[in-house]
């Protein structure tokens, strides 16, 4: 009887476990803009969607949150990059160089997401530091992480290898997202689409 009694709990924690699991979309994302019209320089870093101006990967994470029901959550430094393209690209370069992590403005709480959706813009061949830090500084045993990426050529640049590095023993999907620039505004929704059906995350209706 006991046996049959602690088995019941057990099913129930389990199932209470499954209803809970719930899934994030973390991303990282520089517009050099939030106005449109855009400049051609500009226009390298933003969508524009009906009027509204949103970064490449900041567009990719809302079409991810709205396909899957996921929330969202923006890795943002406590203090803002400029957006100014020549002082964003020199600042990269010099926090690469110089391994840094910037402290991050806000924080979430993972300990209620199973899943976490990564999304970032390739930085000079390299994870933006901001991302370092957000791997660095939350616990992600036990999670799912996918990564997906936008960037202007160099493609995944060897970034999902570094995550898996930053994340020992975790699990890191394979099947990334990898969005060039040029592309994003037009083939997204078709290739964010195809992507979730691939991975088998369920669209929500
Ligand atoms: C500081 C900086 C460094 C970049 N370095 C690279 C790079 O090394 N390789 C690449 O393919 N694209 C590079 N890009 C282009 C971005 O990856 C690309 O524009 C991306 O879509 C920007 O996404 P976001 O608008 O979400 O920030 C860089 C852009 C910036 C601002």
């Amino acid at each position: 009887m006991k046996k049959i009694v602690v088995l019941a709990l057990c099913l129930a924690a389990l199932t209470v476990q499954a209803a809970c699991a719930k899934t994030l979309v973390a991303y990282f994302s520089v517009p050099e803009t939030d106005r449109a019209p855009v400049t051609r320089e500009e226009e390298n870093s933003v969508v524009t969607i009906k009027g509204e101006v949103v970064g490449n990967t900041q567009y990719v994470a809302r079409l991810i949150a709205q396909h899957t029901g996921a929330d969202t959550f923006r890795i943002e430094p406590a203090v803002p990059y400029t957006t100014a393209h020549a002082a964003l690209v020199a600042q990269a370069r010099e926090e690469l160089r110089r391994n840094v992590r910037p402290v991050l403005k806000g924080t979430v709480d993972l300990s209620q997401y199973d899943t976490v959706f990564l999304g970032y813009p390739i930085w000079w061949a390299d994870l933006p530091m901001a991302v370092y830090t957000f791997l660095e500084t939350n616990d992600f045993r036990g999670k799912t992480v996918i990564p997906f990426v936008t960037h202007g050529g160099s493609r995944l640049a060897g970034t999902p290898a570094k995550i898996a590095q930053a994340l020992p023993g975790v699990r890191v999907v394979k099947n990334v997202l990898c969005l060039d620039r040029d592309d994003v505004e037009e083939i997204a929704v078709r290739e964010v689409d195809a992507w979730l059906a691939a991975l088998g995350m369920a669209k929500r209706k």
